[in-house]
């Protein structure tokens, strides 16, 4: 029994009460042995019978509505289920999970908090870039450099080439929005990695060759995934297309796929300056860069990788980036194969 429960209550204050008035009494008024636990017998009860109906009439009721009401704004529905022990332990215990709960979901909201601020600064970051070159260029033509022959085309390409920037920075945004409200659901179908492959490669080869980067296409035949097309195109897409960006020049990228049982992992390897260790955890968050690549790709939206990694999770799939500084650097991912 609890101590804390209104039976054990009563109990010590009954047995209290009983030893002190027999032996008050057994002393004080000389009463013999027979009726001093007769009168002990008495007292106990009265006081066990008193005591226990006061807490329960008091406490006890009282305590179990506190109980109902707590359980019923925790669960949103329904009296608790009658106590195991008593009403205190029992409230006890609702409001200290309760207490947790809450705990618990401020702490998630505040991360949210953070997260969304600090998305919002770094796309206000992101589209100042440009939005600021754009402004520039507009200004210096109209100051005089739209009559100036050596200039005006040129100024006009630049400020062309910033509005590409910002468009892809808002595609990828709206891309991330789509897969994030499950708009974009995942059509998944039996299709053939490796000719997947050779389509994404045969898409970057312009920018691959400009840099001298090899593609090259490791993947067997007949290596059948269960996927939704357009999704894999553009995580092979983003993989090689980075693999070309930040790759060493004359270097080489490599596509390869293992039999996992019933997932197929795929493999995207450069021979390129490598990520440094600190880098790797937080290379799949929404703009992240490493050091100057901001620098080097001005072409890119930061949104890549987390674009990938939404895709291959939606699939079911996880990835991972495991890199070399001064070797290269390999994503992996995991697609399940067709049945
Ligand atoms: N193969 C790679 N080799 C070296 N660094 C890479 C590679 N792939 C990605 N990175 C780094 O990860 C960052 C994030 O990539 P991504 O999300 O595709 O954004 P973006 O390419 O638009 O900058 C890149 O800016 C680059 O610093
Ligand atoms: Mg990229």
């Amino acid at each position: 029994m609890d101590s804390r429960s209104p039976a054990r209550i009563a109990w010590t204050v009954g047995s209290l009460s009983a030893v002190a008035a027999a032996v008050a009494l057994h002393f004080m008024a000389d009463l013999s042995a027979g009726r001093t636990v007769a009168l002990a017998v008495v007292v106990f009860a009265a006081a066990f019978g008193s005591c226990r109906w006061l807490v329960k009439r008091f406490v006890q009721e009282r305590v179990e509505l506190i109980h109902r009401t707590v359980h019923e704004a925790r669960s949103g529905h329904g009296a608790p289920d009658k106590a195991a022990g008593d009403a205190l332990s029992a409230v006890d215990r609702e409001v200290g999970a309760w207490a947790e709960e809450k705990r618990r979901e401020v702490a998630e909201l505040r991360e949210r908090e953070r997260f969304r601020r600090e998305f919002i600064g770094n796309l206000a970051h992101e589209l100042r870039t440009p939005i600021f070159s754009i402004q520039g260029y507009i200004l210096t033509l109209l100051e005089g450099g739209l009559e100036d022959p050596k200039v005006n085309r040129s100024f006009l390409q630049r400020a062309g080439a910033g509005t590409e920037r910002m468009i892809r920075i808002v595609e990828d945004l709206d891309v991330i929005a789509r897969l994030e409200s499950g708009v974009m659901g995942v059509q998944a179908v039996r299709m053939d990695l490796k000719a997947a492959v050779d389509g994404a490669l045969a898409e970057l080869a312009k920018p691959a060759g400009v840099r001298g980067i090899r593609l090259r296409n490791e993947v067997r035949d007949e290596c059948w995934v269960q996927a939704d097309r357009d999704r894999v195109a553009q995580v092979l897409s983003n993989l090689v297309g980075n693999a070309i960006h930040y790759g060493k020049e004359n270097g080489t990228c490599a596509v390869q796929a293992f039999d996992l049982g019933d997932q197929v992992l795929v493999e995207v390897a450069d021979d390129g300056p490598g990520i440094a260790a600190e880098h790797l955890s937080r290379l799949f968050e929404r703009f992240y860069r490493v050091g100057q690549s901001r620098a080097r790709n001005e072409g890119g939206s930061g949104l890549g990788l987390a674009i990938v990694k939404h895709i291959v999770e939606s699939h079911g799939g996880t990835i991972t980036v495991r890199s070399t500084v001064g070797e290269g650097t390999t994503f992996a991912f995991t697609l399940p194969k067709a049945r």
